[in-house]
């Protein structure tokens, strides 16, 4: 029977030198988008995908991130205390149950690669995801679950979220070499880590959502420093698609790089105007703020 990803990885170790001076003291992913950090959209997308185990890979800013899963006794006593029921509950029903949270420390930001191999000891010998929470998705289905289910109808391997992007943008992402393709899933043959546009061999590009077998830790464990000098996850993928079956899926949904300063705002932009209670409102003040531009 196919094992099931039960766990997750959240690489939070980088600098989120875009971001300064707001990430200098804040890992990036605390950020929030409307009234949510990035790191807990990342949470409740592994959690509606069936995740039930959370590995944080940290860096600097370890406190805060650890501090936000964690139960605040002085703030529920006053939100109780106030009769703030509802925001009480969701607080408390967003944690992850007690246990299901582990820690570990990158002690030098060696490249995502290096972050991912961080989490070795936790995840042990079974398929797991990767989660970057500064890639966010809006979508009706979670962008992790639409990757497990695509998993399962394969029979298993890995699986990476892909999307098309401008021609002239494949030096800013990783890139897929496509097999065999329904328009849906495509066959990776080959990954090429920021091509130039005459180089690259598709415009499908690498977004941060990964399902991955186990034997990605024994390669990203002998791998030696690649672009920017930092051990990189996509050389890793590149040698692993060699002997496991490896499959990009065009998610549905909209991707956002939250690491970026304009994608950031069009993340607030489109999360604001798609929320219930809020949207409608929000709309007008666009609509005011664009007539006036
Ligand atoms: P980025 O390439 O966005 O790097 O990392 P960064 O350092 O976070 O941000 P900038 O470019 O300086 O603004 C992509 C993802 O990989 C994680 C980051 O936290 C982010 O989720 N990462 C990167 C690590 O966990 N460790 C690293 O050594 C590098």
């Amino acid at each position: 029977m196919l094992q099931k990803v039960r766990k997750a990885v959240f690489p939070v170790g980088g600098l989120g030198t875009r971001f300064l001076p707001a990430t200098k003291a804040m890992p990036k992913e605390m950020l929030p988008v409307v009234d949510k950090p990035l790191i807990q959209y990342a949470v409740d997308e592994a959690r509606a995908s069936g995740i039930e185990e959370f590995i944080f890979v940290t860096g600097r800013g370890k406190v805060l991130i650890e501090d936000h899963f964690d139960r605040s006794y002085e703030l529920e006593q006053v939100l109780m205390e106030r009769g703030k029921h509802s925001v009480l509950e969701n607080l408390t029903n967003s944690l992850p149950s007690t246990g299901a949270v582990a820690y570990t420390r990158q002690q030098e930001p060696q490249g995502l690669g290096h972050a991912v191999w961080c989490a070795k000891r936790f995840v042990g010998n079974e398929p797991f995801a990767v989660i970057l929470a500064d890639d966010l998705i809006l979508s009706d289905t979670p962008c992790l679950k639409q990757m497990m289910e695509t998993r399962e109808q394969k029979g298993g391997g890995n699986v990476i979220a892909a999307m098309e992007v401008a021609h002239e943008h494949t030096s800013r992402y990783g890139i897929i070499s496509p097999g065999e393709d329904d328009g849906k899933t495509v066959e990776v043959t080959h990954l090429v880590e920021k091509p130039t546009p005459e180089e690259a061999p598709s415009n499908l590009a690498v977004i941060g959502r990964y399902v991955l077998e186990p034997e990605i830790f024994d390669l990203l464990e002998n791998q030696s420093r690649g672009a920017g000098n930092e051990i990189q996850l996509t050389d890793a993928l590149s040698k692993l698609l060699n002997n496991s079956p490896f499959y990009g899926l065009r998610f549905d949904g909209t991707r956002f790089d939250c690491g970026d300063k304009l994608g950031f705002l069009h993340a607030n932009l489109a999360f604001a105007l798609a929320r219930e209670d809020i949207g409608k409102d929000f709309k007008e003040i666009v609509r005011d703020v664009s007539q006036s531009l």
